[in-house]
């Protein structure tokens, strides 16, 4: 997969190096490039951003700088390539393990991180005219800029890639995959730490008394702490919530 991410702040993406995601993009399954947007400013300043038109607080992203560098990220795309351009913003869809999944299958992600109040409308104007632009939200709360969330979701839709995890097993028993609860707790050894037990049927050998646990671990954690998750999960619809919702 590849993904190109454009942002005033390339720093903040060094996180990506660590890790499984570090792993996955020295063995050549993730291609991620980062483009410094002020490199697609060309006045003396490299300015990026500029008052509202119209009035009110804050700053807006000027229009020339994102249409460059997007310009640049989109022409030098191989031919059949077909790249989603992703916003990160509290104003768009909100992002979920569905949407994870369904952004894992894509074959060139890129995400423009916008700051200050955001971008001028016209740069989602132009790209969405001329192929396919999404804004997403990774939750309802806002933070500084698109940084952050953009990184969320490449670790998110990152360790879906084929190879990325190991033991494709791991990925199916967790939170919000398979049916939509979330996990069990886990324990590991000593089987006793601090005078806490672990619980007695992991220890017992009865794999479909310790199945049966951890489902019912699962039914029980999601009631006391996401319900609004349970209806569609204890239908078995692995949609998501979002979309169950429709
Ligand atoms: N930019 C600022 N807040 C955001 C959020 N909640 N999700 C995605 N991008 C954002």
């Amino acid at each position: 997969m590849k993904i190109d991410v454009v942002s005033i702040f390339p720093g903040y993406f060094d996180a990506l190096e660590l890790s499984l995601l570090g792993k996955a993009r020295q063995r050549g399954l993730i291609d991620l490039r980062v483009h410094d947007l002020r490199e697609s400013a060309h006045d003396k300043h490299r300015t990026v951003d500029d008052t509202p038109t119209g009035g009110g607080a804050g700053m807006v992203m000027k229009p020339e700088p994102w249409g460059a560098a997007l310009d640049a990220v989109l022409t030098a795309d191989d031919a059949g390539d077909d790249p989603l351009v992703i916003f990160p913003s509290p104003a768009g869809d909100v992002f979920t393990q569905a949407m994870a999944r369904e952004l894992a299958d894509e074959s060139h992600l890129v995400f423009g991180c916008g700051r200050y109040e955001g971008i001028d409308q016209r740069v989602f104007d132009e790209y969405a005219s001329r192929g396919r632009v999404r804004l997403v939200s990774i939750g309802d709360y806002v933070l500084n800029g698109g940084e952050v969330a953009t990184i969320a979701m490449i670790e998110a839709i990152g360790r879906l890639v084929p190879g990325v995890v190991g033991n494709p097993e791991s990925l199916v028993e967790e939170s919000h995959e398979e049916d939509g609860l979330l996990e069990y707790p886990s324990y590991t050894k000593p089987a006793t730490w601090r005078d806490r037990a672990v619980p007695e049927v992991l220890l017992s050998g009865n794999h479909a008394a310790i199945t049966q646990w951890r489902q019912e671990q699962r039914v029980e954690r999601t009631r006391r702490v996401r319900p609004e998750l349970l209806p569609w999960a204890l239908r078995g619809d692995t949609r998501g919530r979002h979309a169950a919702d429709d």
